[in-house]
């Protein structure tokens, strides 16, 4: 697939199953995250894959952390991270530096994580980016290994279709693109 059909078809997919992209590549989708701008080389990124039974403990973490308010929402939390057989959670750990503020930290992540999605789409896998409640929760970072000022950007759900690809929004693009004078 060539890179402008990648990056104008990749659509999002909410139900995914196996199998994930094979340790091949996997390698590829990484390599492809971690070749996204970052201002001042800093690489204040984390990627931890979550696949196997690890999901099952993220879902534990979720719920041991989440207060769910009914045994529905306590199953819903447990059971969230087998929406896909592989999640990456990207996390940015901020560095210090005096020209190079969070926000773009943030950014060099997000980054890393739409080189990986579109990737995914060129392979022929699919995936979903999600954050909610888990990604904001002080004691899931912790529980993750990371401390609760770092940020989860997202968790992005990783594995092959189980729905027909979704139309391609329009985008009108004089909407959102204007030459300036
Ligand atoms: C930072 C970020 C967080 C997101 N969090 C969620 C989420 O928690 N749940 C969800 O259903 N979609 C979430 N989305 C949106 C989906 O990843 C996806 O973009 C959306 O379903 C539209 O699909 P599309 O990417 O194919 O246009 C998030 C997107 C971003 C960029």
């Amino acid at each position: 697939m060539d890179a402008l059909d990648a990056l104008q078809n990749r659509t999002a997919s909410p139900r995914l199953t196996e199998p994930a992209p094979s340790e091949q590549d996997l390698q590829e989708i990484y390599k492809a995250g971690l070749r996204a701008p970052d201002h001042g080389m800093l690489r204040p990124w984390q990627f931890l894959v979550v696949r196997g039974e690890a999901r099952t403990k993220l879902g534990q973490i979720f719920a041991d952390n989440l207060n769910p308010g009914s045994e529905e929402e306590k199953a819903k939390m447990l059971n969230s991270p087998l929406r896909a057989p592989l999640i990456i959670v990207a996390v940015t750990e901020f560095r210090e530096h005096p020209k190079v503020p969070a926000v773009e930290q943030v950014c060099a992540t997000a980054a890393a994580v739409q080189n990986m999605s579109v990737a995914i789409h060129a392979l022929g896998y699919s995936s979903i980016w999600r954050t909610g409640k888990a990604a904001f929760n002080a004691g899931i970072k912790e529980a993750l290994g990371f401390k609760a000022s770092d940020e989860i950007v997202g968790f992005l759900y990783v594995g092959t279709p189980t729905l027909a690809q979704r139309t391609v929004p329009e985008n009108n693009v004089e909407d959102y693109v204007k030459v300036w004078s």
